[in-house]
């Protein structure tokens, strides 16, 4: 049978220390321990704010409309150029978007105690914590979260002892949909990469039909000193794509070379879909490696629902072999791949490139 994604992170015990969020509700300041500097995210192999280049323009990443007959060629164009774009008509019900956010609301403001309950274990990866990658940094994000990889029952027992099925059946429901939208991305992200049928349909059957994802429930409270704090640090998402429901409060920021932090607004009903770095291999560098973050605001609590989207993690990913140019990385089980992020982060891909 295949192993599940989650499984490609049973191995990699994380740091047991500051795994408890914040009580933000308790603090009427920015603790010293959440004032973060450009140097607190320079420890992560990349410059966080390159100079921008004479005659930049910032432009944004586009809203792609799923069903438009030229969707498959805009697609390919945000890969290449953006890593990441946010789609309409993508056939997610207005109502579990709106069921699921909500959810995560009750959750979030929850008594710190209670939510302590459901804290993730130092080898999971269900439960409520702080973002997996905070032991890079100095110091913490501005950030609490409750991740999701296979069944949320047990966490939810803990939160919820009576009533966890509601949250557990919108969780469930809202993860077939997503996985069934990912698959349908990447069918795009292949065409798009000029992939012809009958590849497509080899890919499908040795890892794609049984790609599956974990959903991560992000809460940035509202924050006394929003400048001198970070909600989520600068990243890049590990598997094959992610795809991401924000309400309507500003935040996430992407890397554009030359020009600095590019806003992805929030658009009424529309999804964010990014580039994973597994995509980034399969497509031989060709889809943008996309850099981002998340930053907090003094007035409003931002929700967010990511849902990523990976292979088994026995699944062995490589470069397409009809790409141009060289392969310019080698072969990876993604279990191997999860592990060196785990350890390098941002510097694990450069293990593996040619
Ligand atoms: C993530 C992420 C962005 C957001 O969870 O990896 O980048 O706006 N989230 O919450
Ligand atoms: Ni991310």
């Amino acid at each position: 049978m295949a192993t599940s994604i989650s499984n490609a992170y049973e191995d990699t015990n994380i740091h047991p220390n500051n795994t408890i969020p914040l009580d933000f509700g308790s603090v009427l300041q920015l603790p010293e321990s959440h004032v973060w500097t450009d140097d607190d995210d320079s420890g992560i192999g990349r410059r966080t704010c390159l100079a921008r280049q004479p005659g930049a323009v910032a432009a944004s990443p586009p809203v792609i409309d799923l069903r438009a007959p030229d969707a498959m060629w805009l697609v390919g164009d945000a890969c290449r150029r953006w890593g990441v774009f946010q789609v309409t008509n993508h056939g997610v019900p207005h109502d579990l978007v709106e069921d699921v956010e909500e959810h995560a609301r009750r959750l979030f403001k929850l008594p710190n105690d209670q939510k302590l309950k459901a804290l993730r274990a130092p080898n999971g990866v269900t439960g409520y914590g702080v973002p997996r990658f905070s032991p890079f940094f100095p110091k913490l994000m501005w950030h609490e979260g409750f991740t999701i990889a296979g069944s949320a029952m047990e966490h939810a027992k803990l939160l919820w002892p009576h009533h966890y099925e509601e949250f557990c059946d919108a969780m469930d429901k809202y993860k077939q949909k997503m996985k069934s939208l990912a698959y349908n991305i990447l069918l795009v992200m292949l065409k798009a990469l000029g992939v012809d049928e009958e590849d497509r349909e080899k890919l499908s059957s040795s890892f794609l039909c049984q790609s599956d994802g974990a959903l991560q429930l992000n809460s940035y409270p509202c924050c006394p000193n929003p400048s001198q704090a970070i909600g989520l640090a600068p990243h890049t998402d590990s598997l094959l794509i992610t795809i991401l429901h924000q309400n309507d409060t500003n935040g996430l920021q992407i890397m554009q070379e030359g020009v600095g932090w590019v806003p992805i607004r929030p658009t009424p009903g529309a999804l964010v879909v990014n580039i994973g770095n597994l995509m980034h291999i399969l497509s031989n560098g060709a889809f943008h490696n996309m850099y981002h973050r998340v930053v907090p605001n003094e007035t409003s609590h931002r929700f967010t629902i990511g849902y990523f989207y990976g292979p088994p993690a026995d699944s062995v990913l490589a470069p397409l072999p009809k790409l141009p140019g060289p392969p310019r990385f080698r072969a990876v089980t993604v279990k191997e791949y999860i592990g060196l992020k785990n350890k390098h982060l941002e510097k694990g891909l450069s293990f593996i490139q040619l």
